[in-house]
């Protein structure tokens, strides 16, 4: 029988679309005819309460246990070993259930000694779960993640989460390594921000609505009962970062989900975000070009991303979020009804020195 891993692999590949529209086209940066910079000043390294990430995007959590999920896993980490981006593993949960599925996950180890790699369970999980997924990859982090939405569309999905607060309060307060908190693709709001933010939670992906849509996904594991007219459920990371704003100085934000090019991810950066996870566009490159292309694409982000911040005229990602954003259609209504005032994005540059 086909493991969900693989099945949640074959059905992604079905649904991935290369040209779809999301929030972030509703984000204008605005043109400066004078940038007034050399390429050779622009830096892009990003700073994090644990360190310093020489390039602000990573691979993010996706694969492993199964025997294909290794070899996709082997894939992005040798991406991630040749080009030095940090990467999450997927969710280990399987594997802390039957030890048969180590090595589908610790190649992502094997592959990339040196690199930066987290380790991934879901917050139904507590600290020592917690702890034997780190283990089991010399891992340098920690990712949990909320996906409520894709359990109650999965067929055999969970239907209890009532302990997964207390769980995040005592892996946060119990794991010495960084912890991030993610979605899995349907956002957050200001509501969950405070929650985490309060359970001692320091570093938040949004993980937002607008490229892999597990509920999607799941609904194609549906016989019946299917949950068609649920698609657009969710916040996407262009309004998570909205709401991200009141708390940009009291947690580390990453931003995810729909990242589709380097534009995206400068977008996710300007608005407050350390560093940006993709998952979609890189794991659609590794089944089709395998990681030779995944190393190709990874080089062009880099170097275009700091291309793009020399015609915006930023020197560094600090300049980058002091820039003027435009927004318009639902991130525009969404931010007029609950804020920030779109006209103190768009004229942020001449009050944040
Ligand atoms: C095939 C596949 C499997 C995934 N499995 C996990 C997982 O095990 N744990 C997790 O935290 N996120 C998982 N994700 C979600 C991603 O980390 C990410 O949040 C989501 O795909 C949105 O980003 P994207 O639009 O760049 O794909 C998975 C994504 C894909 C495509």
């Amino acid at each position: 029988m086909e493991s969900r891993k693989d099945q949640h692999v074959r059905l992604f590949e079905k649904t991935y679309q290369t040209h779809q529209t999301n929030d972030f086209d509703s984000v204008r940066f605005v043109h400066n005819s004078l940038p007034e910079l050399s390429l050779s000043k622009v830096d892009s390294l990003t700073t994090l309460p644990f360190g310093t990430w020489s390039s602000p995007f990573f691979i993010n959590g996706m694969t492993g246990g199964s025997e294909k999920t290794k070899k996709i896993n082997e894939s992005l980490a040798h991406a991630a070993a040749a080009t030095g981006i940090a990467i999450a593993s997927g969710s280990q949960k399987a594997a802390l259930k039957d030890p048969a599925l180590h090595d589908t996950f610790r190649v992502l180890r094997q592959v990339n000694p040196n690199g930066f790699i987290f380790a991934n369970i879901g917050a139904e999980l507590d600290e020592e779960a917690a702890k034997q997924a780190i283990d089991m990859l010399d891992a340098n982090g920690l990712q949990v993640h909320l996906n409520a939405s894709q359990e109650v569309v999965m067929p055999e999905g969970d239907r209890d989460f009532s302990s997964w607060l207390k769980n995040l309060e005592r892996i946060a307060h119990s794991i010495d390594l960084p912890v991030v908190v993610k979605e899995v693709g349907f956002g957050m709001s200001r509501a969950t921000f405070r929650r985490l933010i309060d359970a001692g939670v320091q570093i938040i992906d949004v993980a937002g609505k607008g490229g892999t849509n597990f509920i999607t996904i799941e609904n194609q594991r549906r016989d019946r009962a299917r949950f068609d007219y649920l698609q657009d459920w969710g916040q996407s990371t262009v309004i998570s970062m909205l709401e991200a704003q009141p708390y940009l100085d009291q947690a580390t934000f990453f931003a995810s989900g729909g990242v589709r090019h380097p534009l995206d991810a400068l977008k996710g950066l300007a608005l407050g975000a350390r560093a940006i996870g993709v998952s979609g566009i890189f794991l659609h490159t590794a089944l089709s070009s395998g990681s030779e292309g995944l190393i190709t694409l990874i080089e062009e982000w880099k170097q275009q991303m700091n291309e793009i911040m020399l015609l915006l005229g930023c020197a560094s990602l600090d300049e980058l979020r002091r820039t003027d954003l435009i927004l318009s259609g639902t991130p525009d209504q969404w931010a007029r009804l609950r804020g920030p005032k779109p006209e103190e994005m768009a004229t942020r540059s001449q009050r944040i020195s």
